[in-house]
């Protein structure tokens, strides 16, 4: 659902931050979350891009925190409790469950949907997959 809406909304002859900004805003409107948005990688670390939702930490390294796990595995990570998530980074303390699913271009990993929801347990499967089609949408915009 998110994907195909999505699909239809990003143009390629717009910047970068435009498109990853109507993303954010569309990633916002999932059931249940409080923040929805990007960390973009450059060299060994991720840096806050378009986002919604409260003000979040701006910096993240690789291999911290969920994002910067997610980066150094190169896979979704799906936290059903970030009170148990070892080195979460708490940017909101009402965060309860989290989802980060790398984004892939044809240089490799350029950043992750990072994905906060008030509630535990909040994210499926089926958001995995969904969410991952949308990184390769997303990804597909930062080919060389
Ligand atoms: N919780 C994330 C930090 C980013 S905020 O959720 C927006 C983490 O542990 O990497």
């Amino acid at each position: 659902m998110l994907y195909a809406i999505l699909k239809e909304l990003i143009d390629k002859e717009l910047p970068l931050y435009s498109n990853l900004s109507t993303a954010a805003s569309i990633l916002y409107t999932m059931k249940d979350i409080n923040w929805a948005g990007f960390y973009l990688l450059e060299d060994d670390t991720l840096y806050v891009g378009p986002y919604q939702g409260e003000l979040a930490c701006t910096t993240i390294k690789v291999g911290k925190g969920v994002c910067g796990t997610s980066v150094l595995k190169d896979e979704t990570l799906i936290v059903p409790n970030v009170l148990e998530f070892k080195g979460h980074i708490a940017c909101s303390s009402k965060s309860r469950s989290e989802i980060v699913v790398p984004i892939h271009s044809n240089k490799g990993i350029v950043g992750v949907i990072d994905i906060d929801s008030p509630v535990f347990d909040r994210f499926t499967d089926k958001d995995k997959e969904e969410l991952e089609k949308i990184a390769c949408l997303i990804g597909a915009l930062f080919n060389e």
